[in-house]
């Protein structure tokens, strides 16, 4: 029967070990064996195993994080590409890695895939920035929580006759902010994508309190940056940093409107904790097929959502940039502005 290898890689997000769960459940109950790695890639390179059975994925399917850690190490870009993923390969006899991971992890695996290594990927992020699949894992539930914490922000920025600006993450793409935002109702919503001036927010701001309204809120995508990339603080793996543009953005708008702002960044707060239940869901569906298809011998396919559906598709979909919100979305939103 099949040994299947099972990682999770890059920034993690609810919903991991669901997958995790999925993908073992699955193969044991069809008589396959799966073996874990610790830390991503890092598990694969540095020979980390953990064997994985039904009883080791009990319990775990609300939990947040992941039972076998993540990290940013990439083998192509910390190690020596294929060859140490190709030797975990061989030492423990693995027919496929299923590679749970956001762009860049899917990236590596597309391209060891194309190396000889046989890989299924499955989609992760709260980014939701993957490309080729509708939707990944950990979005809804950063989209919930951003959600909450907006509405909360709300009611104090009204209280308190002020403008609030929330941060949320997403690097380069703005798909928490433009959800959440609308979910919000926030009076204007910064995305990467659709770049606007301050000028152009303060137009806003001030045309609404001119209007009769005290207060606003103003959702903003970290990736919104006024500084170029290479300002960016870089994290062990080389991996910018991004995070507290509103520190910059805040006191501008403040400036030009004369309204007292405030900032709150909502950050890991995201990420972490346990999965919604469409998450939840997702994460079981996505994983289930991985395992159904890595076991059938396929590879080079990452499980997408396309509408309702989940269909395997070529793992070289993901290409190299990452899927961005589509302007009739924004256009949409612009008309609850101010
Ligand atoms: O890619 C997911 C993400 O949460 C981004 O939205 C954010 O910019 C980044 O990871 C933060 O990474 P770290 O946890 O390494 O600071």
């Amino acid at each position: 029967m099949p040994v299947l290898g099972l990682i999770t890689a890059g920034g993690d997000c609810p919903g991991l070990n669901a997958v995790i769960r999925a993908v073992t459940a699955t193969c044991t109950a069809a008589g396959s064996r799966v073996i874990g790695f610790r830390n991503g890639w890092a598990g694969l390179m540095d020979d980390d195993p953990v064997p994985l059975d039904r009883d080791a994925v009990r319990g775990i399917l609300g939990r947040g994080g992941t039972i076998l850690g993540t990290s940013r190490r990439d083998p192509y870009v910390h190690g020596d590409g294929a060859a140490s993923i190709a030797g975990a390969v061989a030492r423990h006899r693995l027919d496929a890695i299923v590679v749970v991971g956001g762009d860049g992890t899917l990236r590596s695996a597309a391209r060891l895939d194309t190396e000889g290594i046989s890989v299924v990927g499955i989609p992760k992020t709260i980014d939701n920035d993957v490309a080729g699949t509708d939707v990944s894992i950990g979005f809804d539930t950063a989209v919930e929580i951003a959600t909450a914490a907006i509405d909360r922000l709300t009611t104090t920025a009204e209280a308190h006759n002020r403008v609030q600006l929330v941060e949320v993450m997403g690097r380069t793409q703005g798909w928490i902010a433009i959800h959440s935002g609308i979910a919000a109702g926030a009076d204007v919503i910064m995305i990467p994508e659709v770049p606007r001036s301050l000028e152009e927010v303060a137009a806003i701001l001030r045309k609404r309190h001119d209007g009769g309204r005290s207060y606003s809120v103003v959702v903003v995508a970290e990736g919104v940056d006024l500084r170029s990339d290479h300002d960016l603080p870089a994290d062990e793996y080389g991996f910018s940093r991004l995070g507290g543009v509103c520190h910059s953005i805040g006191p501008a708008l403040e400036e030009l409107t004369g309204y007292e702002t405030r900032v709150t960044i909502l950050g890991h707060l995201q990420r972490g904790g346990t999965p919604s239940a469409r998450d939840r869901v997702l994460a079981t569906r996505l994983g289930a097929a991985a395992a159904r298809s890595a076991q059938a011998g396929e590879h080079g396919m990452m499980m997408a959502v396309r509408g309702t559906e989940i269909v395997p598709v070529p793992i070289s979909v993901i290409g190299d940039r990452p899927r961005a919100v589509p302007g009739e979305l924004y256009e949409m939103a612009r008309v609850f502005f101010g």
